[in-house]
């Protein structure tokens, strides 16, 4: 290790509360970009980080991506935010990814402690907070590097970009095309994309990621009578839009997690044996699952079965109906619109457009056997593709020999069941390779309730973010 190197590992170690202070500002601010009545927190948390970059010695600018529909109202998308340290032609340039908003949170939700609030649990070592893993741990964790090197006085290894946005939590609506756009302005110089954005498989042993899968996001519209009705009145006179919209969701997937919609399945890549050898020597016990869910609630009982349930085949859940009746008590009420909600997530070699199509075709076979006179109408958002790269790579090197000098073990080599659509587009538009680097846990609760991010994950990720740097330098191509 160099002498650098050692010296940024150990200011980690010793500034501990001063990082995690730093986390707790970011936390406090509730930049949820699936919320209009909390757009002005992602405006704020973006300017957040810009001011931060640019303390931290980052030429920094924020750059406006136009309106949005959203919950009715035309709104102002959050600003991606590009920062650029280095510019010294004979080192490699990293493109770092993160994105500053969050799931939306309430104490309410079954939260312990207050979720805009970054709580160290002494006991169990635990930050807890809205966004502590997803993704404002990590997105800390590259400041804090950036911090050290100031404080030592020391040049980075390499030189940095930085690309953060608003929208992930939301579909990153307009990112996919500012990259496309701006690819050769801000991102000429890249020579690889690194994204801190997902968990470790289970809760022991870290990992590095080369694959995701896409989702295809649908609604499903149905509407009958001009306004709410009363059962006692209208029942069984009227064709009611739950009950089309019930039987139609229930025609999507098995009980058993069986995608029902003809021609989605075919699109699968076939399994290989050489693959399936893969998941079977995997680090990894049901037993993971179980501590994330809180619950023995899986599928299959067979570890390879849950692997590649996570990894290497398509999932279709159903999320939600708007408008539907969910409060408690028992209101006779029968709901005119419903709005069902539902996604799937896509794997290779699965088209998105395909997938919609098939979909389309599936809802409009459904709906024709109801007989019913209510109307029903899909709505797909844009899909966001799967992704799977080669990790025989000096970018993917140099994440195994980071992980190894900071936790001591070799890496498990992953791919992982979430999306984050822009991964892709980093890949196609820059044409480079593109690796996950994951802080947290799979126990960390992202998206739910009581979501953290154990200190030492967010000590030893921050020095293995820093380590993975030096790496960069010192690989060769
Ligand atoms: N950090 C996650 C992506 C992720 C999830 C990686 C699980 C690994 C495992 C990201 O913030 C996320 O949740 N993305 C959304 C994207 C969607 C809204 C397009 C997702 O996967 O649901
Ligand atoms: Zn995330």
């Amino acid at each position: 290790m160099s002498e650098n190197q050692a010296k940024v590992i150990a200011y980690i170690e010793e500034n501990q509360a001063k990082l995690i202070a730093g986390l707790a500002e970011a936390v406090e601010i509730p930049s949820v970009s699936g919320d209009a009545s909390f757009r002005a927190e992602v405006y704020k948390m973006g300017a957040w980080l810009k001011n931060r970059l640019s303390e931290l010695g980052c030429e920094v600018s924020s750059h406006d991506l136009g309106m949005q529909e959203l919950d009715g109202q035309e709104v102002q998308l959050p600003p991606v935010i590009v920062g650029s340290i280095g510019k010294d032609t004979s080192k490699k340039t990293v493109l770092v990814y993160g994105h500053y908003d969050v799931q939306p949170a309430l104490k309410s939700d079954g939260w312990k402690t207050e979720p805009f609030e970054l709580v160290h649990d002494k006991e169990s070592d635990r930050l807890y907070g809205r966004g502590s893993t997803d993704d404002k741990g990590p997105i800390l964790g590259w400041l804090n590097v950036l911090e050290a090197h100031q404080a030592l006085g020391l040049e980075l290894p390499v030189n940095l970009r930085f690309c953060l946005e608003g929208m992930e939590e939301s579909g990153s609506v307009g990112l996919e095309d500012f990259v496309v756009q701006n690819k050769d302005k801000l991102f000429h110089d890249v020579d690889a994309v690194c994204i801190s954005d997902n968990y470790w498989l289970g809760t022991n042993k870290p990992c590095v990621t080369h694959g995701l899968r896409g989702i295809a996001y649908f609604k499903l519209l149905i509407s009958g009578p001009a306004h709410d009705l009363h059962s006692g009145v209208f029942g069984g006179v009227v064709h009611e839009p739950m009950t089309d919209l019930v039987r139609i969701m229930s025609s999507l997937v098995s009980p058993q997690g069986k995608i029902l919609v003809p021609g989605i399945e075919e699109q699968v890549a076939p399994l290989s044996d050489d693959e399936l050898k893969v998941y079977d020597a995997m680090e990894f016990s049901i037993s993971d699952i179980d501590n994330s869910t809180g619950s023995k609630s899986t599928i299959s009982d067979k570890k390879s079965d849950v692997l590649m349930a996570r990894m290497r085949n398509p999932s279709l859940s159903l999320h939600g109906i708007e408008g539907a009746f969910g409060e408690p008590g028992s209101k006779t009420v029968i709901p005119h619109k419903v709005t069902g909600k539902f996604s799937i997530r896509l794997v290779p070699n699965m088209e998105p457009s395909k997938v919609v199509e098939a979909v389309q075709k599936h809802v409009e076979s459904e709906f024709s056997k109801l007989n019913s006179k209510n109307t029903m109408k899909l709505i797909p958002d844009h899909p966001g593709k799967p992704w799977c790269t080669d990790p025989k790579h000096w970018n993917y090197e140099a994440a195994f020999a980071a992980t190894e000098k900071i936790y001591g073990v070799r890496p498990d080599l992953t791919r992982e069941g979430g999306s984050i659509p822009i991964t892709l587009t980093f890949a196609d538009a820059l044409q480079k390779n593109v690796l996950l680097l994951p802080m947290g846990r799979s126990d960390d609760g992202a998206h739910s309730t009581n979501e953290k991010l154990d200190l030492s994950n967010y000590i030893k990720g921050t020095q293995l973010l820093g380590t993975y740097l030096y790496e960069v330098a010192a690989v060769s191509e």
